[in-house]
């Protein structure tokens, strides 16, 4: 269910995830995994030789991959394609639009994951989760709930961003040097107010690591330029990537400062400051005046597989089990 907040479609479930659940902002989400895939080298999730393993056919069972936090569906979509063995479920507060073709393998659910994925326990070989924050409350106990929906030899993947900008050196932007900032730093502090995990993309490294189900931590960290005034090594095909994914990044921001809206105006701040700020943050951004980065972390890991005499067995102790009906 969607209700209007501001002019933009929300979720109608919970008040802590903010941003719109539109046709306009999931068209944002297609580029913004567009960016993010370029920044992968091209694939749909970091170390290849790792996920493949572990996506791999089993005699006798079904590879299954769920998406947390699926928005527009577009990793979904894309994941099932390319592993047309798996069945793949992707979860949301609210489903994609129903004109978006579907494979076979593949379908979506509506649901608030923060509620608890028991139903899910044991039964995935890949969950993959990304920018998915805002919308968790308690994100340590939230990636123990994600631990124990892998089987044995499943991989975690989540993918966050900071919602902040940096300046060249990587220190953190001030909101006087910038509005597209400045709307960043408000919508952050109003989201912080709401009790949303929106400052948890830095510690994600940390929770995971601290956490006894899991293992192998792997961990990337991608500054992306905002526009094209990054040139990497020098070296034309550096320059050629970078300026590639600054221009998505770019496109992105316009549409996300947008998304911010409703979320400034429900947190009781003037609207003619707010519409000021983004009306300036757009110049900025159309002007190529941002001369920053945002900063996005992609953790993964595996669950802790117990060798016991009978066999191999995860963290849970129910018994493996096939998804079948909808947690609704
Ligand atoms: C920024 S979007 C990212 C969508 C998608 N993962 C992607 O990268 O394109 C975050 C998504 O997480 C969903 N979300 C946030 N909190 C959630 C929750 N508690 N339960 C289920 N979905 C949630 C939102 O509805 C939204 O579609």
């Amino acid at each position: 269910m969607k209700v209007e907040a501001h002019g933009r479609m929300v979720n109608g479930q919970t008040d802590l995830y903010a941003l719109p659940a539109d046709e306009e902002e999931h068209a944002r989400l297609d580029t913004q995994h567009v960016m993010l895939q370029t920044a992968l080298g091209g694939y749909l999730y970091p170390d290849p030789k790792r996920i493949e393993a572990a996506l791999a056919p089993t005699p006798g069972r079904t590879t299954q991959i769920l998406d947390v936090g699926s928005g527009a569906g577009v990793w979904t979509i894309q994941i099932a394609y390319q592993y047309p063995h798996a069945e793949v479920i992707g979860v949301d507060l609210v489903l994609p639009a129903s004109d978006r073709p579907v494979p076979e393998n593949c379908r979506f659910e509506a649901d608030d994951v923060t509620l608890g994925m028991s139903h899910y326990h044991s039964a995935f070989d890949l969950v993959h989760c990304r920018a998915i924050s805002h919308g968790v409350p308690d994100m340590e106990a939230f990636l123990d709930d994600i631990a124990d929906t892998l089987r044995p030899g499943g991989v975690i993947v989540l993918v966050d961003g900071v919602m902040q900008l940096f300046r060249e050196d990587k220190s953190l932007m001030d909101a006087s040097e910038s509005s597209f900032q400045k709307v960043l730093f408000h919508s952050y502090n109003a989201l912080k107010s709401r009790g949303s995990g929106v400052d948890t993309c830095l510690l994600l490294q940390r929770m995971m690591e601290k956490n006894s189900k899991l293992k192998n931590l792997g961990y990337k960290e991608f500054f992306i330029p905002i526009g094209t005034w990054y040139d990497g090594d020098g070296t034309l095909e550096d320059r050629r990537r970078w300026h590639e994914m600054g221009e998505l990044l770019r496109h992105d921001c316009h549409g996300f400062a947008d998304a911010l809206r409703p979320l400034l105006l429900g947190e009781g701040y003037k609207q003619e400051w707010v519409d000021e700020w983004i009306k300036e943050a757009h110049s900025e951004l159309s002007e190529n005046r941002v001369s920053g980065f945002m900063a996005n972390t992609v953790v993964f890991i595996d669950l802790v597989v117990h060798r016991s005499v009978d066999g191999l067995y995860g963290c849970t102790s129910g018994p493996i089990e096939r998804i079948t009906k909808s947690p609704l």
